[in-house]
C-alpha cells in the first residue's frame, strides 16, 4: 500500500521546508528499525542500501523483504539504491524492484557524469523508477578528498539537473561520509545559492556527525532528503556489544539478541526523523 517512488515524498517535503530521512539498512533488523521509527513519527522514509550489496547473490531477496515491509507500512516508504556505481547496477536494482536508484558519477569529469546520469535517468523513468544524481563530490572521511572537499557550484548543479532529468540531486556543501576527524565546515550560503537555482529536491549525504544546526539550516534551503548510515548503525552495534559482554559467552537465540539493539536503533532514528520533519 505504501511503497512509493521519490516523486510521492520528496517534492512535497521540499515545498514544506522539511526533509525525509534516508537510512542505509544492512539486514532485517536495521530495515525493521527504520520502518518502526518512521511509523512512530508518522513520517515518510527511505530504505536504502549501499551499492556493494548489489553483488550479494541474495540482493533480490533483500529487495523483496524491503518492498514487503514498505507495502505493509502505515507511512510512505521508498526502496532506494544508494551510490549506484554503474549503469548495470542501476538496471539490476530496477529488475530487483527498487522504486528509486542513485547513479553516482560524481568522480567522473562533468560531461561524462552528465551523459551517464542522463542515460540512467532515461532508463529509470522508462521503468517508472525515480533517480538521484550527484554533482560535486561527497568524499569518505579519512581520505585525502575529505581534507579539501570538492564543493558543488550553483551553475553546474543547475545545468546538471536540467540536462539529466534526475528527480533529486546530491550536492556537496562540506559534508563527508562516516565520522568526521574534525568539525566539518558546512557551506550554508552555498546551499542557499544552489537551492535558488535548482528546483528539484536536493540531497545531503554524510548526515552522521554533521552538526544538527547545520543540517536544519540546509533542510530549510531545499535539501529534502538527508542520508544517515554510520551513526544509527553504530548505535545498533554498540548495544549488540553490550549484550554480548553481558552474556559472557553464553548462548542466546539470535532473534532475542537482536531485540535490544533494534530498540536502540529505533530510538536513535526517531530523533533524527523528528528533527528532519521539523527543522
Ligand atoms: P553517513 O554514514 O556519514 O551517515 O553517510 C550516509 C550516506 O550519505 C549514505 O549515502
Amino acid at each position: 500500500m505504501s511503497l512509493v517512488t521519490f516523486n510521492e515524498i520528496l517534492p512535497q517535503a521540499r515545498k514544506a521546508g522539511r526533509a525525509v530521512g534516508a537510512f542505509n539498512i544492512a539486514n532485517y533488523e536495521t530495515a525493521k528499525a527504520v520502518i518502526i521509527a518512521a511509523e512512530a513519527e508518522k513520517q515518510p522514509v527511505i530504505l536504502q542500501v549501499y551499492q556493494r550489496l548489489m553483488t550479494d547473490p541474495y540482493i533480490s531477496a533483500l529487495t523483496t523483504m524491503m518492498r514487503n515491509m514498505a507495502e505493509k507500512a502505515s507511512v510512505p516508504v521508498a526502496v532506494h539504491l544508494d551510490h549506484g556505481a554503474t549503469f548495470e547496477q542501476v538496471k539490476l536494482a530496477i529488475d530487483c524492484g527498487f522504486t528509486s536508484v542513485m547513479f553516482d558519477g560524481s568522480q567522473l569529469p562533468f560531461k561524462e557524469n552528465l551523459e551517464q546520469t542522463r542515460q540512467a535517468a532515461e532508463y529509470a523513468h522508462c521503468h517508472g523508477v525515480t533517480i538521484e544524481g550527484e554533482i560535486g563530490h561527497v568524499p569518505l572521511n579519512g581520505t585525502e578528498a575529505a581534507v579539501n572537499i570538492p564543493l558543488s557550484t550553483p551553475e553546474e548543479a543547475a545545468a546538471f539537473a536540467v540536462a539529466t532529468g534526475v528527480d533529486a540531486l546530491a550536492v556537496s556543501v562540506g559534508t563527508a561520509h562516516g565520522y568526521y576527524c574534525e568539525e566539518p565546515k558546512i557551506a550554508v550560503d552555498l546551499a542557499r545559492q544552489i537551492s535558488d537555482k535548482v528546483a528539484i529536491p536536493l540531497v545531503l549525504h554524510g548526515g552522521s556527525g554533521t552538526p544538527h544546526e547545520k543540517v536544519k539550516a540546509v533542510i530549510k534551503n531545499g535539501f529534502a532528503k538527508v542520508n544517515v548510515a554510520t551513526e544509527f548503525q553504530h548505535t545498533f552495534q554498540l548495544r549488540l556489544q553490550t549484550e554480548l559482554q553481558k552474556l559472557n559467552g553464553k548462548f542466546l537465540p539470535l532473534d532475542k539478541l537482536m531485540l535490544p539493539a533494534t530498540d536502540d536503533a529505533v530510538a536513535h532514528l526517531r530523533q533524527l526523523i523528528r528533527m528532519f520533519a521539523n527543522p
